[in-house]
């Protein structure tokens, strides 16, 4: 019988440390200050978001949606609390964050589609002119613009504009992507249509995504987790989770949606869809 072998000491392994959320609203109270008056946004919210979510917020008009997405773009410093993106404070905007807004005419007019993108290369990703274009008409391909690419936004639908608006968004290639209602000023059936289209260059890419909207049915389509804000000032009411994959239908999103505007109306507050 051999004898037995030495038992070699194994090294304990240390526990690896937990990966930080990509973003990291923290305990955060924002105010606004016009005219002698200070208005509290929102209040003590505290939210987690990993990498690859698509957060969906809803909320009542006035409980500080936007102003929330605006802090974390780095527009708007907390009064408390803090916001951090993969453990860095956010003390302003960064190339690695992108926002697309509600309003139409975000786009420079007197620059072509494919300028508007290309020039958004240039000064935040540091492309050189061919570059720009190339990757430019790439994302313009991908939201099926390119044929337009040499034309100017008066001349694009709203539906149009806001793809380009997209397309721009995604080509700088931002860790987290922030959308402000960016279908709301579009007709019933553009706006399916434009969340279709978003969810399909979701397939490719899947960078992280917090989606403002009012539109419960949409909140739930597009989010992979949705988060309700009480009326103004804005708190967490509640956290959904969709399912992993996101892209609930059918029975079961007619119920997830139900259950979103019941716990809306239980508030009561300025509530408009
Ligand atoms: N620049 C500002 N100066 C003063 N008050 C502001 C400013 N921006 C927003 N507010 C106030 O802060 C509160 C939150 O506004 P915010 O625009 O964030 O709400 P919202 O949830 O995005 O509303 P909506 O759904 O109508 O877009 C509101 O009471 C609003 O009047
Ligand atoms: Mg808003």
């Amino acid at each position: 019988m051999s004898p037995a072998e030495p038992a070699v000491p194994v090294a304990a392994e240390a526990p690896a440390a937990p990966e930080p959320p990509l973003l990291h609203v923290q305990w955060v109270t924002l105010r606004h200050r016009s005219g002698g008056r200070t208005v509290t946004a929102v209040e003590e919210v505290e939210l987690r978001v990993a990498r690859g979510e698509r957060l969906a917020i809803v909320g009542p008009s006035g409980c500080g949606k936007s102003s929330l997405l605006g802090a974390i773009a780095g527009f708007l410093a907390p009064a408390s609390g803090r916001i951090a993106i993969a453990g860095r404070p956010v003390s302003g905007p960064g190339p690695d964050r992108a926002i697309v807004f509600q309003e139409l005419d975000q786009l420079l007019p007197w620059k072509t589609v494919r300028e508007n993108v290309a020039f958004a290369l240039r000064t935040a990703r540091g492309l050189g002119r061919r570059e720009a274009d190339a990757a430019a008409e790439a994302a313009l391909a991908r939201v099926r613009l390119l044929d337009r690419a040499d034309a100017y936004p008066h001349t694009l639908s709203g539906g149009m504009k806001q793809r380009v608006a997209i397309a721009r968004c995604l080509a700088l290639r931002p860790a987290l992507v922030l959308m402000d209602e960016p279908f709301a000023s579009l007709d019933a059936l553009s706006r399916r249509r434009m969340q279709d289209e978003l969810l399909a260059l979701w397939d490719g890419a899947s960078p992280t995504l917090v989606f403002v909207t009012h539109a419960i049915e949409e909140a739930v389509r597009i989010g992979t987790r949705i988060v309700l804000l009480s009326p103004h000032p804005g708190r967490i009411r509640a956290d959904l989770p969709v399912g992993r994959a996101g892209r609930c239908e059918g029975p079961e999103a007619a119920a997830l949606s139900r259950r979103v505007h019941e716990l809306l109306h239980a508030d009561g507050g300025d509530w408009c869809i």
